[in-house]
């Protein structure tokens, strides 16, 4: 496999051509969003400039092009992650709409009183709220699997918390804070014997490394069009048909019925029925531009590429005694995306000063408070890397957390 060559890639970026006070751009803020190259921008452009209209709707020539456009970019999620058919693929707003839907729509099913959902203790928010609300409604119990002191998932753990007692398992692939990638596999294969079905948000995964969704197995898997070069907007719920034929609708509206009496409705078959309203094409068109790129680069060579780059930043990261990273050490139990803290300086401060060299990168909870009090700490700064980072940018970092300590009059 030959390394891609993320300088070339930058190129077809328009936003890294401009200049940040007069510095490179180190964009290493992707776990929160990615950028978009002139492919993803110029489908876009060229649906609303040709092909614009209501999906679903009308018989006139752009509504006809507005809905082949749609389901052609569904078939390319579903080729993408290996989906057995294209009704398993539901578009949503985001990974937290997609999550919404399943705790509101499955979980309100499957949930009693007394009935369990496991979930890690370093969930986002997302992960978590959807379901907090669940259990006060309809009594059901919310238990959570530790991590070990190198943030990673025990054996033990998953069998001491998923039981004959779980109904639901809802878990991250890859932690957006730690960056550790989880058992799932594990998880999914002993959740499966307990009897209980398994939701993945996959927001931090799918988009840097090959997902093969029969050969998980999952039940449930969702994840975010802006988080791999795609539109914000636009998100994917991945369900196994029978388990989505199972679950009653989330949103009630247009399109998604099939009778509509006075008093009562039914409803239209998979996907349809879980997306009410006008379906937002134009994000759907870019995503399937951003998996088109995407694929034509290959996910291996860019879990590769981030891989050495997230290889190279701990080597430096760890040789500067004042910096602690949060996360497994081992590169085969993580990700590209690495949070730090450094000396007593707030992350805030880090972000800002390292800001002003023209290095963008996120600091605070990252929607994970429960995880940060399991840590015991109040804030982290993370880099998170993509195809088109380098070296170099790493380099920069470095030396821009070095002046962090030096504007700050902690000394060299
Ligand atoms: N969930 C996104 C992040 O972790 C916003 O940055």
């Amino acid at each position: 496999m030959h390394k891609l060559n993320p300088e070339e890639i930058r190129k077809d970026f328009p936003i890294f051509k401009q200049r940040i006070q007069d510095n490179r751009l180190v964009y290493l803020d992707n776990g929160a969003t990615t950028q978009k190259p002139m492919q993803v921008i110029n489908a876009i452009n060229n649906y609303n400039q040709n092909s614009h209209g209501n999906p679903h709707r009308g018989a006139h020539q752009l509504s006809i092009r507005a809905t082949e456009e749609y389901d052609l970019a569904k078939e390319k999620v579903r080729k993408f992650i290996n989906a057995r058919y294209i009704e398993e693929i539901i578009f949503t707003r985001n990974t937290t709409e997609s999550i919404n839907l399943i705790a509101y729509s499955c979980g309100k099913k499957l949930i009693n009183k007394g009935d369990e959902i496991v979930l890690a203790i370093s969930e986002h928010h997302s992960n978590i709220l959807p379901w907090q609300r669940l259990v006060k409604e309809n009594g059901g119990i919310l238990k959570y699997i530790y991590l070990n002191e190198e943030g990673r998932i025990s054996p033990e753990e998953i069998k001491r918390k998923i039981t004959d007692r779980t109904k639901i398992v809802s878990i991250a692939h890859m932690s957006n804070v730690l960056g550790t990638i989880h058992p799932i596999e594990e998880i999914i294969d002993h959740a499966h014997k307990m009897g209980s079905i398994v939701v993945i948000d996959g927001a931090q995964s799918t988009p840097h490394m090959k997902i093969d969704i029969q050969k998980l197995d999952a039940d449930l898997f969702v994840f975010s069009g802006h988080k791999m070069l795609g539109p914000m907007g636009i998100g994917v719920l991945y369900g196994k048909k029978e388990i989505l034929e199972d679950m009653p609708p989330f949103l009630m509206g247009g399109d998604m019925i099939e009778y509509v009496y006075e008093q009562e409705a039914t409803f239209a078959p998979l996907p349809y029925k879980f997306e009410a309203g006008t379906q937002n094409v134009e994000g759907a068109v870019g995503l399937g531009a951003a998996i088109d790129y995407l694929e034509k680069i290959g996910l291996d060579r860019i879990e590769n590429h981030e891989k050495m780059l997230t290889e190279y930043a701990l080597d430096r990261m760890l040789s500067l005694p004042y910096v602690s990273i949060q996360g497994p050490k081992d590169l085969e139990m993580r990700g590209g995306l690495i949070s730090f803290t450094i000396d007593d300086i707030h992350p805030h401060d880090i972000a800002t000063i390292l800001d002003s060299y023209g290095v963008a990168i996120r600091a605070g909870h990252h929607c994970a408070q429960p995880l940060m009090r399991y840590l015991d700490v109040p804030a982290t700064s993370r880099i998170s890397f993509y195809l088109y980072n380098t070296k170099e940018d790493v380099d920069l970092f470095v030396e821009g957390i070095k002046n962090v300590r030096k504007w700050l009059g902690y000394g060299s």
